[in-house]
């Protein structure tokens, strides 16, 4: 449709049939079996205004999108076509490893293409938008919605974002025609991951300085890759839920960003806005939502049975109406709908038809995402070895993770399913879910174990146990996982530790126990068999921490970026006292930003930092690799910086940019990084983005916390 074709039939819409296409509801107010993501309220609605709202969220299946777009269109009077949207966060029934380990790859073409993969399973049940991707800087893993991020650094969550955005809607305005992608909605506008206390929905008390520097850039990433919509945030910003937060939604998300797609609230937040206690009632929350600039009202009564009324008394917010609606129904001519409202479903045949591909490219990422943290001689595995699969995850489906509501964990592959194909003497202690780890488990493991070579420890998180309202105050294993570790290396000293997780866990008293450990996070549909090539030596572990793995719960919240202060421990004062340190733990993570092995290494034997044009500010950094073992390697080459004197205080490290390399064995490779000065530009304390001239401190390594010093160049 044209613009003035919408603009005609914005004309014909009455008020209540605008005000309705503001409002996003359940399908369970058309047909039953929808995905509950939040509280759910119930409230009276009459049959009119049913066919008057615009949007669905949560459908399962294809056919019931067909057949409440067939029923909504048979009743609607405009017959303007719902846009339906859902939770498609890493994967749509087939699933991929949750976002914080597909964050692990530093590979923004897997995300991408894994985001594509998921837009075309999704689109073919019958989803037009997905509430990704999840663009929340994080640095607290007691916040359990870290599982949904790219981690803790700025620079790598912005590179990954705009590849989600990238993936999931194809090419700028290509959404009409190509029916296998997806519209994206960026979340949660802004701040969510700064939750006090890493408490899910808690207060957020965040400066500008921090926002502007640290929390902005992915989401401008998202804009800036044609992201169709933005979902605001739970969590205060200023004292002001975000819901509410007119200042944040117009002058930053607006006006800086230059966003001009439609701004969504999540699962009820407008109602919420009562909760908070900035509104007295369901017309304040809407009226204060509404003026804030939020366009569509998920899973609440507030727009449906007041904002009419609003309008009516305040004349002078139609035009602000007129906007909103005109955002939606450019979202719908966008994604084709007017043309086609069931967007490519044929009647004649709804059913699902996964594509065994897609299977194939979530073992890939699978493979190419898992961690080695640590390895001393027990990985990988060999067919003549006696080997011991034990615990709780060993042979669980529940490997999918907390967003993965449609993958179906009966279709998922375990650890055990992965491992039986690979020809090992393999013998596996059966676990049945209801133990927690009884005693008598935790002796047949010993028994069973004390007969092995090696042993593999299955352990870690529930699904229940992370992502949303999953927040902890422990991040050691739960369930006697630790005790079971500690008897068995009595036994067996020989432990593989694979750890199941939706966020960096405290393993400082387990990691002594076990020779090695691999993280796997929830790896997906394909995990167990991902999970088998690693741990046979047929794949190389190559994933690398995008979120630091701290010593103690009492360090967070954490990132590798912290600021110098004014008291640094530095290698020379470990032993005074008026230092910023703990007087229980050390300062750094037990396993930093960037850290993981391969089952080989490699060097870097040589550097070199060149001043391409000093007035340009155009720099080259070369090194060459060499790897002397006979096996290739996997590795992310790291470039950081520390700028060394600056207007406000800046962080001791900053990833700027990472090479994936894949060297052969006995073989060196030459590796360049172009770097420019506005890469270094940081967020003054006037809040603008800009260099100032001084020297920059270069950094070359393997993570965070090794790479070593390699020059200074000057802006
Ligand atoms: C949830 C989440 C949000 C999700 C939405 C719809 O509460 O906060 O990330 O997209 O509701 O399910």
């Amino acid at each position: 449709m044209t613009e003035k074709h919408l603009h005609e039939l914005m004309e014909q819409m009455t008020l209540a049939e605008k005000v309705g296409q503001l409002v996003q509801l359940m399908p369970d107010f058309f047909a039953q079996g929808g995905e509950i993501t939040g509280p759910m309220q119930q409230w009276q609605m009459s049959e009119t205004q049913s066919y008057q709202i615009g949007s669905i969220l949560g459908t399962h299946t294809a056919e019931q999108v067909y057949t409440i777009q067939k029923q909504y269109l048979e009743n609607s009077r405009l017959k303007i076509p719902l846009v339906f949207m859902a939770d498609v966060i890493h994967g749509y029934e087939t699933i991929f490893p949750i976002p914080l380990a597909m964050a692990a790859s530093f590979d923004e073409q897997l995300v991408e293409h894994a985001a594509e993969l998921a837009a075309k399973e999704a689109a073919e049940a019958g989803i037009h938008v997905t509430f990704s991707p999840m663009a929340d800087y994080v640095k607290d893993a007691r916040w359990g919605r870290v599982l949904e991020s790219n981690g803790e650094d700025p620079t790598l969550s912005s590179v990954l974002t705009a590849a989600y955005v990238r993936g999931y809607q194809g090419a700028q305005k290509q959404l009409s025609k190509d029916k296998k992608r997806i519209a994206a909605c960026v979340k949660h506008f802004i701040g969510y991951g700064a939750a006090e206390g890493g408490r899910d929905y808690h207060t957020v008390d965040l400066s500008d300085l921090e926002m502007y520097q640290n929390y902005l850039p992915a989401f401008k990433a998202a804009i800036d890759a044609g992201v169709a919509l933005v979902m605001t945030s739970f969590n205060t910003v200023h004292g002001i839920p975000a819901t509410a937060n007119q200042p944040l939604i117009q002058d930053v998300l607006r006006k800086k960003l230059g966003f001009e797609g439609l701004v969504i609230s999540d699962w009820a937040a407008v109602a919420e806005l009562m909760a908070h206690r900035v509104a007295a009632d369901g017309e304040e929350a809407a009226r204060k939502a509404f003026q804030a600039g939020i366009e569509m009202d998920m899973m609440s009564d507030c727009y449906l049975n007041t904002l009419a009324q609003i309008i009516t008394a305040a004349p002078e917010l139609q035009q602000h109406l007129d906007h909103a609606v005109y955002h939606v129904l450019q979202l719908k001519d966008a994604l084709g709908l007017f043309d086609d409202p069931y967007r490519g479903l044929a009647a004649a045949d709804l059913a699902v038809h996964l594509d065994p591909a897609i299977r194939r490219s979530t073992r890939e990422a699978a493979e190419r995402t898992a961690v080695l943290l640590k390895n001393e001689g027990v990985l990988p595995l060999s067919t003549s070895q006696k080997i011991a699969l034990i615990g709780p995850k060993a042979d669980s489906t529940d490997i999918l993770g907390a967003w993965s509501w449609i993958g179906k964990k009966e279709e998922a592959v375990s650890l055990k399913e992965g491992l039986i194909g690979k020809n090992l003497d393999l013998s596996v202690l059966p676990y049945a879910d209801e133990q927690a780890l009884s005693d008598e488990y935790i002796e047949e493991a010993c028994k069973l174990a004390q007969h092995s070579d090696v042993v593999l420890l299955a352990i870690g998180e529930s699904s229940e146990e992370s992502g949303e309202a999953a927040s902890l105050t422990k991040l050691t294993l739960s369930r006697r996982q630790d005790v079971l570790i500690h008897k068995v290396a009595k036994v067996n000293p020989n432990i593989a530790a694979i750890l199941f997780n939706g966020r960096p866990l405290v393993l400082s008293d387990v990691e002594e126990s076990c020779k090695a450990i691999l993280t796997a996070w929830f790896p997906g549909s394909e995990g167990g068999h991902a999970l088998a090539n690693l741990l046979t030596g047929e794949v190389e572990p190559q994933g690398r921490l995008p979120m630091s793995f701290p010593r103690s719960v009492g360090q967070l919240p954490f990132t590798y970026g912290q600021l110098s202060t004014g008291r640094p421990k530095t290698a020379d004062n470990q032993d005074q006292k008026y230092i910023s340190r703990y007087m229980d733990e050390d300062n750094d993570a037990l396993y930093p930003f960037g850290y993981g092995l391969g089952y080989s290494s490699c060097d870097i034997e040589e550097t070199t930092v060149l001043t391409i044009s000093a007035e340009q500010g155009i720099f080259e950094v070369k090194a060459r690799i060499v790897n002397q073992t006979d096996r290739a390697h996997h590795t992310v080459l790291q470039l950081y910086s520390k700028d060394l004197v600056t207007e406000v205080a800046r962080p001791v490290r900053e990833l700027k940019q990472w090479q994936k390399v894949y060297i052969p064995e006995h073989s060196s490779l030459d590796v360049t990084f172009k770097i420019n000065q506005a890469c270094f530009a940081y967020i003054h304390s006037d809040l603008l983005l800009k260099n100032d001239p001084g020297k920059i401190a270069l950094y070359l390594g393997f993570d965070a916390k090794q790479a070593k010093k390699i020059g200074e160049i000057s802006i």
